[in-house]
């Protein structure tokens, strides 16, 4: 394996903190650098089995200063990039869309431009390099739920199986889908696709896009669906559904992805786009149930004592209805398939949160709550 130095951004948040264990516990003759702001979503309390590893670095900047990037990639000599550095909660970018704006699209095209100006001056040009985006499936809009009751295979795959791995409706979003995006959040992260393959056309930079599914696992901030329902189980607080709670996502264990992208990183061949996801669709209002059993389980308490938690409110705007991802690419090229059974996984993340309360205390405390009782007062 060559010794590469490749630079992580986002690693302090939910996703990256796992491609950065795994990259660092995997190739010690890597250096591998996590650039992170630390907003609200970064911590760095999520890769403390990892700080003070030789063959890593932790480097607090903001992926908008152009000039930070182009001196770090310069001085670092770096040979790769990993970009998962984002704003990434859709209600947040109802909310406040210009942060989307910045950060996804401009932030990606400061570090497009700063490993185009570093990367055009070596003598090797873009011989070894790699510009990795770490993208979503919400590019790609909205799928119909022409099958609300959910349906049989051939829909279901390899990793389903039983009543809530159907799916539920007739197509996926394939590799070659339409873009669509609707939030603020996934017109974004539409945007910043587009300008990383513009600067493959234009440039000829080596890059690699991947659209992947709702990830779900320890480490993830608690504004979004599981992490947000695991602590509100626990301290008996409302469960706030949208809508009915018939929206089906389709989700992936965070080291399954981390998993992937290490695979893509390597093998993936330039210029290519990749969708991961698990074959793994659910409505939210049948995740619910599951989280609360479980966490009651875990507890110890009552079967199902909690499903009075289950509150029906208002609904997302312009809330997308169904998203699933046929990673059939990724498996039959690379040989890439999920490891993890839902129930699995299911069990493992919410054992995880339930031991970890102090991580969870932490993240949920002070300015936070505040910041989010703000933005959820109307609902
Ligand atoms: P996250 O919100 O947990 O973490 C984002 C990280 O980016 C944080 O550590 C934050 O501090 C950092 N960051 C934000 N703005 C920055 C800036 N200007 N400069 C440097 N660092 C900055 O996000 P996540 O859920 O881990 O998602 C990571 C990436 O994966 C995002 O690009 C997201 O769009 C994509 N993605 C997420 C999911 C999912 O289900 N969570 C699914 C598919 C794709
Ligand atoms: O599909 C990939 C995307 O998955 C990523 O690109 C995003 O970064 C990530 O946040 C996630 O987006 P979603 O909007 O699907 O995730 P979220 O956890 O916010 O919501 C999951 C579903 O649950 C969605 O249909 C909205 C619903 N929901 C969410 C919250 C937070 C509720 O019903 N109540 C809630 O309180």
């Amino acid at each position: 394996m060559d010794k590469k130095t490749i630079i992580i951004t986002g690693g302090a948040g939910f996703i990256g903190s796992h491609v950065v264990r795994l990259f660092v516990d995997k190739y010690p003759d890597y250096k591998v650098i996590n650039v992170d702001k630390l907003t609200y979503a970064g911590n760095l309390a999520n890769l403390k089995d990892v700080e003070g590893r030789p063959n890593y670095r932790f480097v607090k900047a903001d992926i908008c200063d152009f000039e930070a990037m182009h001196s770090l990639m310069e001085a670092e000599h770096v040979d790769g990039i990993i970009h998962l550095a984002a704003e990434s909660h859709v209600d947040r970018s109802i909310r406040d869309p210009f942060i989307f704006a910045k950060t996804n699209v401009l932030g990606t095209l400061s570090l497009l431009q700063a490993a185009k100006l570093y990367w055009e001056s070596l003598p090797e040009k873009y011989e070894g390099k790699r510009f990795y985006h770490i993208s979503t499936d919400e590019v790609y809009g909205a799928l119909e739920l022409t099958h609300p009751e959910g349906i049989e295979p051939p829909f279901t795959t390899k990793a389903s199986s039983g009543e809530h791995h159907l799916a539920y409706g007739d197509t996926f979003f394939y590799e070659t889908t339409k873009y669509s995006p609707h939030s603020p959040y996934s017109a974004s992260k539409a945007s910043s696709d587009h300008f990383v393959r513009a600067f493959h056309d234009t440039y000829g930079m080596p890059v690699v896009v991947t659209n992947c599914s709702n990830n779900y696992g320890p480490y993830q901030f608690p504004e979004k669906l599981i992490p947000l329902f695991i602590n509100n189980i626990r301290h008996r607080r409302p469960l706030p559904v949208y809508g009915k709670g018939q929206n089906v996502r389709d989700w992936l264990y965070v080291e399954d992805h981390a998993r992937a992208i290490d695979l893509i990183f390597h093998k993936g061949k330039d210029a290519e786009t990749y969708n991961i996801g698990g074959f793994n669709e659910w409505k939210n209002i049948d995740i619910v149930r599951v989280l609360v059993r479980t966490v009651d389980r875990q507890l110890g308490r009552p079967e199902d004592e909690d499903m009075d938690l289950i509150t029906f409110v208002k609904d997302r705007s312009g809330h997308d209805m169904r998203y699933a991802i046929d990673s059939t690419k990724l498996q039959r090229e690379l040989g890439w398939e999920p490891s993890l059974q839902f129930e699995e996984g299911i069990e493992k993340t919410v054992r995880w949160y339930l031991e970890n309360q102090e991580w969870m205390d932490h993240v949920t405390s002070g300015e936070y709550m505040k910041y989010y009782d703000e933005m959820y007062k109307d609902r």
